[in-house]
Formats: C-alpha cells, structure tokens, sequence
C-alpha cells in the first residue's frame, strides 16, 4: 500500500555524504543549498575532477575524490552511484557504516534493500537503517516524483529526513511493500519518457496537418506544462479537469472519442504492466548473479 505521511519542513539533516556526484546528486545537492542548508554540511565524493571542481564551484560544498574521505562526519549518506558500482562503493564503506551507522539512502534502481543490507553488513552487524527511493529526471529542474521505501531500521526521526531530502527536488511520497517499487518505476521513473512519447505524437500530428514544427513544439510543450500545473496545483482529478474541457458535440469529444475506440487505456494499462515485468525480471535476473558470486 502506498502512504504520503506529512511533511516534514524543518527535517533536513545535519550532515550528507553523496556518494557519486551525477546527475541526481548534482540536483539534490542543489536543492538543499537553495532551501539554506549550508554547503559546509554537505561532502560529495565523485571521481571525475571536473565534476568535484564545478560541485565545489556552484555550490561550496567540499568535494572528496575518496568516497571514504566523504563519509567520515556525515549521519546521512546517499548514494547516488550506477547499479552496476553500487555493491563495490558498499563493500568499501561497511566498516565506516559500522562505525557511524549513518542513515543510508541508495538511488540505485533495481538493487532491492536487501541486497544493499547485505553489502553494508560486516560481521554479523544488524543492517544500517536503510531507504531506498527512485526518483525522476524533472529531479534536474528541482521537480521531481519520488517514493520512497524504508527498512525495518529506520526510524521515524529518519523517515523525516529522507522525505525533507526528495522534497528538496520536488514530492516525496513512501511506499509501504517494496514489492511496488517496480511499479513506482514503471509509472513515475519511466512516466516522463510516456509523456514525451506523447508529446512526439501530438507534434507530429499538427505537423503533418501543416503547423510549423516549431510552433507545434512550443504549442504542445506549454499544454504540457500547464496541464501538469492545473493537475497538481488545483488539487482535482485528472478525469474532472478532462470532463471540463470536453464539450459534449465539440472538437475535443471528438479526439477523446477516437483515442477510446483505439484503446488507449488499454494501451497504457498494457505499456505499464511490461514494464513493471521487466523491472521484477532484471532485479530476478540481479538476485541470480548475486547468488552465483556467493556460491
Ligand atoms: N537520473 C535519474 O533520473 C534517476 C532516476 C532514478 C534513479 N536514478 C539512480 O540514481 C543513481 C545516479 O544516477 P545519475 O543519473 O545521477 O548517474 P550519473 O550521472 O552517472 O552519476 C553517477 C556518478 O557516480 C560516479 N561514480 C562512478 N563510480 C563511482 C565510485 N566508485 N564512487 C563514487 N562515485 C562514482 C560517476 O563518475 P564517472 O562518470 O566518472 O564514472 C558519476 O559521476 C543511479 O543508480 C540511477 O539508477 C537515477
């Protein structure tokens, strides 16, 4: 079951580690300064010295080419790696998470909590408190859709400062089974590449009916925009915003019209439902290699 808990504003923690200075982590670290988290509290580590360089240029904050240097002071670590570097970064940094037992946050998609515990853990140390989150690309322009999903760990105090971390980007909402994660991927990951998709279509629709491809661009990008801010901002449903804009007789009952008979729900339904497979499949196809290594 999926659950937004309220927000928690003052809840931005004291001391961060990105782990990989990306994309993602570029834009959360973004965030935060925006909001007023001073730079001194927050570390990146990052191996590309032209990313340290602008990191520290852009937003003051001390960046590290060592991911343990990074580590040292901070109680909140994200890691903000590719899945395929995740399990070295974690085998790297399990003494250190033994010692600090920070609150950890991987971006990783795919990689379940389990397999993070199981890198992190040293001994028979109890796993760190752990939250796993898939955010979005809009992440880059500080509008981002996240869930969220936490292990048995994390504390309340914690689940506070993750959400305050996503919502530094945009909306942080928690997903209880994260069972569910591929298919918060398979929606809000993949959902801006549909709407793109979307997009495409239109314009190469208005193209082919004679609109210059520049207007169409700018035309379509703005309905966009603004339909997405009418849907978040006025707190309606979709199905009531659509409902009125359709005059019964008029043009758009027409398009809606057409876009039923050719199935368009089902088409989506469809879309959403291979993808979520294929996300259970490559974290099956994960499990399996891990397995194999452990043998
Ligand atoms: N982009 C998204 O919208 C999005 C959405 C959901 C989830 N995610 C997840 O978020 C994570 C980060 O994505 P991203 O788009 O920010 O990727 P990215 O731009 O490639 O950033 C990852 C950074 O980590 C650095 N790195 C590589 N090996 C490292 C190591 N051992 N220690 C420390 N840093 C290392 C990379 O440096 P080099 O380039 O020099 O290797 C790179 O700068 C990924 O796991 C992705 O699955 C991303």
């Amino acid at each position: 079951m999926t659950t937004a808990t309220p927000s928690s504003q003052s809840a931005i923690p004291c001391t961060i580690a990105f782990i990989g200075g990306g994309n993602v982590a570029r834009s959360m670290i973004g965030g935060l300064v925006g909001l007023g988290m001073p730079a001194s509290d927050i570390a990146v580590s990052e191996p590309d010295a032209t990313l340290r360089a602008a990191l520290a240029r852009d937003f003051g904050v001390v960046a590290h080419a060592a991911n343990t240097d990074a580590v040292a002071d901070a109680d909140l670590w994200v890691l903000a790696v590719k899945p395929q570097v995740l399990r070295g970064v974690c085998e790297e940094l399990a003494q250190h998470a033994k010692r600090i037992r920070p609150l950890v946050v991987t971006l990783a998609a795919g990689i379940p909590i389990g397999a993070v515990e199981n890198w992190l853990r040293t001994d028979d140390q109890r796993p760190p408190p752990l939250v796993r989150a898939m955010p979005n690309t809009p992440a880059l322009l500080r509008a981002s859709a996240t869930a969220l999903c936490a292990n048995a760990h994390v504390s309340a105090a914690q689940r506070g400062r993750a959400q305050a971390l996503f919502e530094a980007v945009g909306l942080a909402l928690w997903v209880d089974d994260e069972a569910l994660m591929d298919t918060v991927t398979a929606t809000s990951g993949s959902g801006p590449a549909y709407v793109f998709a979307l997009v495409e279509a239109m314009q190469a629709a208005a193209v082919a009916q004679g609109l210059p491809a520049d207007v169409a661009r700018a035309l379509i990008a703005q309905t966009v925009f603004g339909a997405g801010r009418m849907l978040v901002e006025s707190g309606e449903d979709a199905a009531t915003l659509r409902r009125r804009v359709t005059s019964p007789g008029g043009v758009t009952e027409q398009a809606l019209r057409c876009f039923a008979e050719g199935g368009l729900d089902a088409l989506i339904a469809g879309g959403i439902a291979a993808a979520t497979a294929r996300g259970a499949e490559l974290a099956a196809v994960f499990a399996a290699t891990e397995t194999a290594s452990v043998a």
